[in-house]
């Protein structure tokens, strides 16, 4: 991890940027305007130097947010190498535009859409988010969304729709960590249906106010907060609609240690490490450990969504 004194400039004011424009909204409860438009967004979803434009979502924690640097540079995209600091280093001239999303498999729509078009209805939020890696870390983020059930309904899901797969692009000439068989390329997830539609599920296309970063995977990647990490697909391509149940890079790389739902559960241990305590990036120089909470805190929204379902054998 790099000390506070390494940031640069231009990465500290997006975030005093960002602090202050969340006070701002939350009195005026107002989005922010004028300034220099820049076109990383349709027009209409940017607010003007280069921010967003964002209302307030539900679900946000009151915890303090990680620092941009944090976000930003301690991050897991394989495409760019198996470190830490290797996706923000690699992943600087990842090219992002234009980008299309295929839609595929059980719905009325299917097709090839431009990402403007994919994003360009929904009203982004702001949703401070908490984030645990499967590794036993975590930070709070604040992603920029909209609501994945939002999208997906756009698209007439059928009634064999009972799960959705994800995958990402696949570029090995882009993305040197794909030159090597490190996991199996595409990366893919998936969810139930059930899950891809509860409202916490989000589609992410910033942090801090700002278009998302491509180290954490511009311009469009999954949040589901209440599980681990690696759900969270990055750099989105496809998005299908499917009767069975996908598989998913993790688990099919190792299904002992990973599985489909991948809920946090401080009960179920991973094979090599407890679930029981994560620890807070950035916490302090000690980063201490905390209690892990059971889906991750949000146990109230999404607990129902497992009745009946033995979370050991299904972790
Ligand atoms: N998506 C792709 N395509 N490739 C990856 O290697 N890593 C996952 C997930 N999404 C990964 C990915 C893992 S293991 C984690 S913990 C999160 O991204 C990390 O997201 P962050 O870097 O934004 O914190």
């Amino acid at each position: 991890m790099k000390t506070q004194n390494k940031i640069p400039s231009w990465e500290i004011t997006s975030e005093t940027v960002y602090m202050n424009r969340r006070k701002f909204l939350r009195e005026a409860g107002l989005v922010t305007a004028g300034g220099v438009a820049a076109m990383a967004l349709p027009g209409q979803l940017m607010a003007g130097d280069g921010e967003l434009k964002t209302v307030p979502g539900p679900f946000s924690t009151d915890e303090a947010p990680n620092s941009w640097e944090d976000i930003t540079t301690y991050n897991n995209f394989y495409e760019f190498g198996t470190g830490k600091d290797d996706p923000h280093k690699n992943a600087r001239d990842f090219v992002t535009r234009p980008w299309s999303v295929r839609i595929s498999g059980e719905c009325d729509k299917p097709g090839d859409y431009d990402f403007e078009d994919i994003i360009a209805p929904h009203t982004l939020e702001d949703r401070v988010y908490r984030h645990r890696c499967v590794e036993a870390w975590s930070m709070v983020v604040p992603w920029v969304g909209f609501p994945l059930g939002d999208l997906l309904k756009r698209f007439g899901p059928n009634s064999d729709a009972k799960f959705v797969r994800f995958k990402t692009l696949k570029d090995p000439e882009q993305m040197p960590g794909q030159r090597r068989p490190v996991l199996q390329w595409p990366y893919v997830e998936g969810l139930t249906i059930a899950e891809a539609m509860h409202p916490l599920t989000l589609m992410v296309v910033g942090v801090y106010g700002k278009t998302l970063p491509n180290q954490n995977g511009a311009p469009l990647r999954l949040i589901t907060p209440w599980k681990y990490g690696f759900k969270g697909i990055k750099s989105i391509v496809e998005i299908e609609f499917t009767n069975r149940q996908p598989g998913t890079s993790w688990e099919i790389a190792n299904p002992r240690e990973y599985g489909f739902y991948a809920n946090v559960n401080p009960e179920v241990d991973h094979p090599r490490w407890s679930q029981a305590r994560e620890r807070r990036i950035g916490a302090g120089i000690f980063d201490e450990k905390q209690p892990t909470l059971m889906f991750n805190g949000y146990a109230e929204e999404v607990a129902e969504l497992y009745a009946g379902l033995d979370l050991r054998k299904n972790y």
